[in-house]
């Protein structure tokens, strides 16, 4: 083979080089007056991110560089009132993924949680990457999705209302300080089948907005309030862009 064969031959792997291999950023950022503890989960069996949780003081950033630009399932979310208890474990008040340490290792927010959901796909492959704020598992905390770069539909998608402070008290959760410092879904604090979409509930046309479901909306519209909620809680992006996701925007 000649040289000029051969350079054709390996030009799509030299641009895929170029463009960094099929990697995506996740970046993080926080506005909250107290510390957040950043946790990421790829859902579905896949691989775990390179950082699967990690301290967020007030103002600091944070990048996740080998984001595979294919990540499906993929969830980031903001885990507050952190510490070390007396056996040496580390314990979250609010979306504690139950590993005992700052890195998750694969396991997910434990409810209540807002939740910043991903699928990516590759630049060139003809289909958009898909994101969303949900609060199908219940609010913790306010946070935004913001596209980097300038792919047609990626615009910003947030919950950044605190919902905590509407929240009915048969949701709330309590802090030590007797404060709310989640709120959480319907289907979680009261186990009806009208609320989880459940049972003759199981299709959109069946599970209709309730009025708790409505706080939610009514606080953060652009956010998913529950398992059926509209599609207008999805957004879409032309494939391969970074992500900003910003605690308390
Ligand atoms: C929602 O509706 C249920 C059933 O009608 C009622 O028991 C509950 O008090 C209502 N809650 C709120 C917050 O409106
Ligand atoms: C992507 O967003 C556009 C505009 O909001 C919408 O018309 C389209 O149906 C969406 N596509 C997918 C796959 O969600």
């Amino acid at each position: 083979m000649d040289a000029r064969a051969c350079f054709y031959l390996l030009l799509p792997f030299l641009v895929l080089l170029a463009r960094g291999a099929g990697a995506a950023t996740l970046s993080f950022t926080s506005k909250c007056p107290y510390t957040v503890w950043p946790g990421t989960l790829t859902g579905g069996g896949g691989g775990q991110l390179s950082s699967t949780g990690f301290e967020l003081a007030t103002g600091a950033t944070f990048s996740i560089n080998d984001v595979p630009d294919t990540w499906t399932a993929g969830r980031v979310w903001g885990r507050t009132g952190c510490a070390t208890d007396a056996s040496g474990k580390f314990v979250c008040a609010t979306a504690d993924c139950g590993s005992g340490q700052v890195s998750c290792n694969g396991a997910g927010a434990i409810p209540p949680a807002t939740l910043a959901e991903f699928t990516l796909k590759a630049p060139g492959s003809g289909e958009n990457s898909i994101y969303d704020v949900s609060l199908v598992d219940g609010f913790n905390l306010p946070l935004s999705i913001t596209p980097q770069g300038s792919g047609s539909g990626c615009t910003t998608t947030s919950c950044a209302a605190n919902v905590n402070s509407v929240c009915p008290s048969e949701l709330a959760v309590k802090g030590s300080d007797g404060s709310i410092v989640a709120c959480k879904s319907a289907c979680l604090a009261l186990n009806q089948p009208q609320y989880c979409c459940t049972g003759a509930y199981n299709m959109p046309a069946t599970c209709p907005p309730t009025n708790y479901s409505k706080i939610f909306k009514d606080q953060c519209p652009q956010a998913y309030s529950y398992a059926y909620d509209d599609t207008s809680s999805t957004f879409n992006c032309t494939g391969g862009a970074s992500y900003l996701i910003t605690f308390c925007p």
